[in-house]
């Protein structure tokens, strides 16, 4: 089986590769030449552990990566289409990558295909793919199209790559439901077989579902600090019960990156077209964008309303550790909250470049933690990058300006803070409680 997969973001890219490593046949396909350049020179176009690595060993053997979508179409027996589909202000999801494909896919169709829809894609696109590409372009040809929703998180594609939890299969159609299966079974995971419109909303839901978990906890992080008890350990009380689990509950700064505020507007909007209002999905996003206002207001209380021209770090300016992402970051949001307060930023991210926050205006972009940490008022800990847990507190504090800590994503343990404190800083978590 030949296979092709079209649109070279981290999940197209991380299948393809991991595909290939599992001893398919693959070509990896862009319409951005120079993307494709870049990786046929084993580069990754982002960052993403372990990526590079297995690309490198696969590259030019059974992987290629071309911009020619035709020659993709013609050559391949199954595609798998990758790119992307994001949202418009109004919270619709833009599918014109996708129709695009499907157009192509209409016009060079040679034989039989598979088509795997692998976006994120409205409940009932893949109805609408058979109907174009059927009723529309008139194919000739045989093919059948399976939903086969994507559950990789940047950071740890890879990982996830390998160890599935499930691979959701939907399709009608037996023959193409095998095929899928069989690229699959290597991986050794286990498979739900559903219709279409039921895989479409595993993929809406599972989002849904994550992001209204970290919302809850952190509106019980909130309540904590109120009534001084620690998250920590209540999100670890609650994670023992199997019936909750450990995973996403960890409070903090709210979710950013592009997919849980994407998917979440999606399914609210999808929704209310069908007069079935999703209201705990609704309040799961409202609730993270107040978090973000949280962290600012904890901002001002600790510097007692005296922020005017005052100094403040932010140490992380993805939306999480590992990845080189800044969309929805919170860090941003935040960043824009403070310059409204006339606070002058410094920034510094292991990642990030300076390019990547240019819309941002006037800050000051520092290469390293100490140097970002020279003259500040406030450190504000917005990722939980690594590097941040081994800061020397001891040598910062004969640099900074005023000894205060805002750790918006718990990464010091009880004990780690207690030692902060013995050194004069000012120290405030997320629902610890602990000034
Ligand atoms: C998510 C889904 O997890 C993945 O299955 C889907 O395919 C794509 O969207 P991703 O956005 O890459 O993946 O990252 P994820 O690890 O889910 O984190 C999303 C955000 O939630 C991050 O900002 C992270 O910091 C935050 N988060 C996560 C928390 O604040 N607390 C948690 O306990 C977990």
């Amino acid at each position: 089986m030949k296979i092709s997969v079209i649109g070279m973001g981290y999940v197209g890219l991380t299948t393809a590769v991991c595909l290939a490593d599992i001893g398919n046949e693959v070509v990896g396909v862009d319409s951005n030449i120079e993307k494709i350049k870049q990786i046929n020179n084993g580069v990754i176009p982002f960052f993403e552990p372990q990526l590079g690595e297995i690309l490198n060993r696969n590259i030019n053997n059974n992987l290629n990566f071309i911009d020619d979508i035709e020659k993709a179409i013609k050559d391949s027996d199954i595609m798998f289409i990758t790119v992307g589909t994001p949202i418009s202000e109004t919270g619709e999801v833009d599918t014109s990558q996708i129709y695009e494909v499907v157009q192509s896919i209409g016009k060079y169709i040679n034989g039989y295909k598979v088509i795997v829809t692998k976006s994120t894609v409205p409940i009932g696109m893949n109805n609408k793919i058979i109907n174009i590409l059927k009723n529309e372009i008139k194919v000739q040809h045989n093919f059948d199209v399976v939903s086969n929703p994507e559950f990789l998180r940047e950071g740890s594609a890879v990982v996830d790559m390998f160890n599935m939890d499930r691979v959701v299969i939907g399709s009608n159609c037996k023959k193409a439901i095998e095929i899928v299966q069989e690229i699959y079974k290597p991986f050794d995971t286990k498979f739900l077989i559903t219709g279409f419109e039921t895989a479409e909303m595993i993929k809406y839901a599972s989002n849904a579902f994550l992001a209204t978990k970290i919302s809850f906890i952190n509106e019980i992080a909130n309540l904590c600090e109120k009534v001084n008890a620690d998250v920590l350990s209540v999100a670890m009380g609650m994670g023992m019960d199997r019936r909750i689990g450990t995973e996403f509950l960890k409070a903090g700064v709210g979710y950013g990156g592009s997919c849980f505020h994407k998917d979440i507007n999606a399914l609210v909007n999808i929704s209310k077209m069908v007069n079935a209002d999703l209201e705990i999905a609704a309040t799961a996003e409202r609730v993270n964008n107040n978090q973000r206002k949280k962290i600012v207001q904890k901002i001002e209380k600790i510097l007692e309303n005296d922020v005017r021209d005052k100094t403040a770090t932010i140490l992380g300016i993805t939306f999480k550790a590992n990845t080189d992402d800044i969309r929805c970051a919170p860090s941003i949001d935040i960043i824009k909250m403070l310059k409204e307060m006339k606070m002058r930023i410094k920034v510094y991210d292991p990642i990030v470049n300076k390019e990547q926050l240019k819309e941002l205006g006037d800050i000051v972009f520092c290469k390293n933690v100490y140097e970002s940490l020279e003259g500040t008022d406030v450190a504000i800990v917005l990722t939980e990058w690594d590097e941040f847990k081994n800061i020397d507190w001891e040598k910062a504090k004969k640099i900074m300006n005023q000894k205060i800590i805002i750790d918006g994503r718990n990464i010091y343990s009880l004990n780690e803070i207690k030692e902060i404190i013995k050194l004069g800083y000012k120290y405030n978590g997320v629902g610890r409680n602990i000034v």
